[in-house]
């Protein structure tokens, strides 16, 4: 179960060419109702959900039970990334909705992003790669966001969520050392 540990590392080590107009990834709508590959449940692993692809997803149940990542997602996000950011992955005047990022931008370019950070001018976006409290939960960040950005949960802290699976914990455990 070294599913986390192995993505930081992998991405760290990338040097994602970054496509030009990469700002725009915020600006783009989002589109609930088509087709988005890097969503849609593929198989679940110990109370984590992926796609056919690998790639971390959220579980939202018809009476609004979401899966343990997304939950822990909101806290996380609300402790490391909201002040720039804003509340719900809105985005401010300062810093973009990034909960449309996390549906329109590739997985693998919204880690290098945390990683390493980017600086456009003024605009500073800081590296995370070096701090637990986010490396640890970012693929928790990274699913709220998506179900944020795909408006499969509303604003505000989930009402109900799953228990946090045994393997979650135990990664969880692993990761923070
Ligand atoms: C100190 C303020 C600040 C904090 C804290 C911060 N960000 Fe950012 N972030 C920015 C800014 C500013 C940008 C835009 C950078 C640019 O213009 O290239 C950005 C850009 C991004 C992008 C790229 C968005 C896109 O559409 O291209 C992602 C993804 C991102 N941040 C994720 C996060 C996550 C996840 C966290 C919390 C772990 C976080 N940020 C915390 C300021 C911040």
């Amino acid at each position: 179960m070294t599913r986390p540990a192995s993505h930081i590392l992998a991405v760290a080590a990338l040097a994602v060419a970054i496509p030009g107009g990469v700002l725009a990834w915020s600006d783009q709508p989002v589109k609930p109702d088509a087709e988005h590959p890097q969503v849609p449940v593929g198989y679940e692993e110990d109370g984590q959900y992926f796609t056919e692809d690998g790639i971390p997803t959220y579980q939202i149940d018809d009476d609004g039970t979401v899966d343990w990542l997304t939950f822990s997602g909101f806290r996380r996000y609300h402790a490391e990334c909201h002040v720039c950011h804003g509340p719900d992955g809105e985005g401010s005047t300062y810093a973009p909705k990034i909960k449309n990022s996390a549906v329109n931008m590739d997985y693998y370019d919204f880690y290098d992003v945390v990683v390493n950070g980017r600086q456009n001018g003024n605009s500073v976006m800081p590296h995370f790669g070096d701090n637990p409290n986010v490396m640890c939960y970012l693929n928790d960040i990274y699913v709220y966001l998506k179900a944020r950005g795909m408006d499969a949960v509303p604003r505000g802290r989930p009402p109900q969520k799953d228990a946090k699976s045994d393997t979650i914990a135990e990664m969880e455990n692993a990761c923070m050392g």
